[in-house]
């Protein structure tokens, strides 16, 4: 099972990196399948330049000859054309979970300044309806009062983030995933969430054994998945 999975993940990943093209600024994301795009982006050797959303990932790419730039060293208005990233859950309409790792401030700083949006996933990560936990950033000042208006939330114990951040997540139950993203976005002391709209997505490649399966996301309404 986990090797379908790995395998799963790794496909996806490999479709993804034939998305890119010379020329492009390329978001890289974080975690296990993202980190499957890079030796086949590597392989590639396209003259590119990329931002990475995490210290390790920007490590693993450049240990590959990969070319990572600062975010803040982009010339205004800061735009990449494609960012390629993992998810924990992908559901019918396009909404995400992301953040298990935790860098999913980074991961939505990057991803909302990129004109496409390519999440890769194995199969297991499509859900008919997203779950909790929600994965939150925390400021460290004022801590214990954004724990108190969260209510259910659990500190993951983890290092903070780069930019100093707690980790943390929302472990409460949801019907309205726009409605508890809103309030939690609206949070003083909330840094960032780990719900992603559909809004901020272009297509989801699933990897379902052997092949991928693309589904493209408009607005919300989820096209017909093609296999690729
Ligand atoms: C990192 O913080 C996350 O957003 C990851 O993209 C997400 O957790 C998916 O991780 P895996 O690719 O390791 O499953």
């Amino acid at each position: 099972m986990t090797g379908n999975i790995e395998r799963e993940k790794q496909r996806a990943a490999e479709a993804a990196a034939e998305f890119v093209e010379d020329g492009m600024t390329v978001g890289l994301g974080t975690g296990s399948t993202a980190a499957y795009l890079l030796p086949p982006l590597a392989a590639r050797k396209l003259d590119i330049r990329c931002v990475a959303t995490s210290p390790s990932t920007s490590q693993a790419a450049r240990a590959l000859g990969i070319t990572v730039v600062s975010f803040a060293g982009l010339e205004a208005p800061a735009r990449l054309d494609m960012t390629i990233d993992g998810a924990d859950e992908v559901d019918p309409s396009g909404w995400l979970v992301k953040g298990g790792g935790g860098a999913h401030t980074r991961e939505k700083a990057v991803a909302a300044a990129s004109d496409r949006f390519i999440v890769i996933v194995s199969a297991n990560k499509l859900v008919d309806k997203l779950t909790p936990p929600i994965p939150l950033e925390l400021a460290e000042f004022g801590l214990a009062g954004t724990l108190a208006r969260l209510g259910s939330v659990r500190l993951r114990g983890v290092t903070h983030s780069p930019d100093g951040g707690v980790i943390a997540d929302y472990t409460g139950s949801f019907e309205d995933t726009k409605a508890l993203a809103a309030w939690l976005s609206g949070m003083p002391g909330v840094v960032e969430h780990g719900l992603f709209p559909p809004s901020m997505v272009s297509d989801v490649l699933v990897g379902r054994g052997d092949e991928v399966e693309r589904i493209t996301i408009s607005g919300g309404a989820a096209g017909t998945g093609a296999s690729m």
